[in-house]
């Protein structure tokens, strides 16, 4: 399955903690857009889709949350839970996102500019997609 999840080096001191993403070092693509998630309700759940051109690094700067991660064959389950771990998230895969903690924020860094088309959020249709 073409996920990851990274331990980022941590830059700490007496005076904190600092995480540096840097294409060619720790980022495997360039970033063309970024986004982030916050003030998610209780309960909630997001995502329910896969790409089918997008890389992306996904850091929870605060707070926990877990992805549901899916290529057609198997699931598997991704806690984020602190800053100094990244999900890399390849094509194709199906992610769902839940139990976001009380003041979670998701950091997302992506490989390409938003496109609605390169979505698929029907769950057989990704099915079928990745069987061609
Ligand atoms: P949505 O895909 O529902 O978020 P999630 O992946 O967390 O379930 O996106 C919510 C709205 O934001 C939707 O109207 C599309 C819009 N959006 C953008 O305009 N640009 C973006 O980069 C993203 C990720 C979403």
């Amino acid at each position: 399955m073409d996920y990851k999840v990274l331990d980022l080096k941590v830059f700490g001191d007496e005076r904190g903690s600092l995480i540096s993403l840097e294409e060619g070092r720790n980022l495997p693509f360039a970033i063309k857009r970024v986004y982030y998630i916050y003030d998610t309700k209780p309960g909630v759940e997001r995502g329910k889709h896969a790409h089918k051109n997008l890389q992306q690094l996904i850091v929870c700067l605060h707070g926990s949350c877990s992805f549901v991660l899916d290529d057609g064959a198997a699931r598997r389950e991704v806690l984020l839970n602190c800053p100094d771990k990244a999900l890399y998230i390849g094509n194709n895969i199906w992610r769902e996102m839940k139990d976001f903690s009380y003041g979670a924020v998701l950091m997302v860094l992506a490989s390409q500019t938003y496109d609605d088309k390169e979505y698929i959020r029907d769950y057989n249709e990704f099915l079928r997609e990745i069987q061609k």
